[in-house]
């Protein structure tokens, strides 16, 4: 799916978001949302969502009882987001910030978040606000907590990549001459969080050129 760089496009118009990610991803972007939030989401906890967009993934975790703040620096995608009600019965709660994730550490104490979550956010920050967002969060997890991210990834097979490129270019290139923002595909993410410090790294890809991978911050040393 090397059209994800059309997410630049629904962004600049997020009451179409929703509906445009359905079709670019096929149906299967709330899956990821649900998968993410299977993976953390417990009655009572404490998430943090990066990059929350429409709410998807922080609507997820909330309906699974979690106590959920949803971050975007978008405020359209946030209008979007505080207009989604939870299921029926559930017991979570979610609260919308406008907020960018640099300011991460000013807002949210050392330690303060059971898990933190990112979809198709590091596709939108350069190598340093990925490395520097990768560490602050890392520090605002509680020690055991997760961090659980899921993004576009360049395939692994050399014709799949070729294929991708190809197809990608002539969308990216439209992409900026109607917003003059692009994305890029993710690369080396679980190894960047190797690098930062987080734990039990692991990697599923759902399909060929999607990835969610989770880490953990390690527990004091005894
Ligand atoms: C492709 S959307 C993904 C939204 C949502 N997480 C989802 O999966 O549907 C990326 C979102 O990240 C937000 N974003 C990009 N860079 C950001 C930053 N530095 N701080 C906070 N939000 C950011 C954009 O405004 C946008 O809403």
């Amino acid at each position: 799916m090397s059209s994800y760089v059309f997410m630049r496009l629904l962004e600049s118009s997020a009451w179409r978001y929703d509906r445009g990610m359905r079709l670019l991803s096929r149906g299967r972007i709330g899956k990821v949302y649900e998968s993410m939030a299977a993976m953390v989401a417990r009655p009572g906890i404490r998430i943090l969502d990066v990059g929350c967009g429409t709410g998807g993934v922080a609507v997820a975790c909330a309906a699974r009882g979690a106590e959920v703040v949803g971050i975007d620096r978008n405020a359209d995608m946030l209008d979007v987001a505080r207009s989604k009600t939870l299921p029926f019965g559930a017991r979570g709660t979610v609260e919308w910030l406008q907020l960018g994730a640099a300011e991460i550490e000013d807002r949210f104490g050392p330690s303060s978040l059971d898990a933190i979550t990112a979809c198709l956010l590091f596709s939108e920050l350069s190598p340093d606000e990925q490395s520097y967002t990768l560490e602050t969060v890392l520090t605002r997890l509680r020690p055991g907590g997760d961090l659980v991210l899921a993004d576009e990834i360049v395939p692994a097979s050399v014709a799949r990549r070729f294929l991708f490129r190809m197809a990608r270019a002539p969308v990216a290139v439209l992409t900026y001459l109607l917003t003059q923002t692009t994305t890029r595909s993710v690369e080396g993410l679980a190894e960047s969080m190797r690098a930062a410090g987080y734990v039990n790294v692991d990697e599923q890809r759902p399909w060929a050129d999607f990835l969610i991978v989770s880490g953990r911050r390690p527990l004091e040393a005894a």
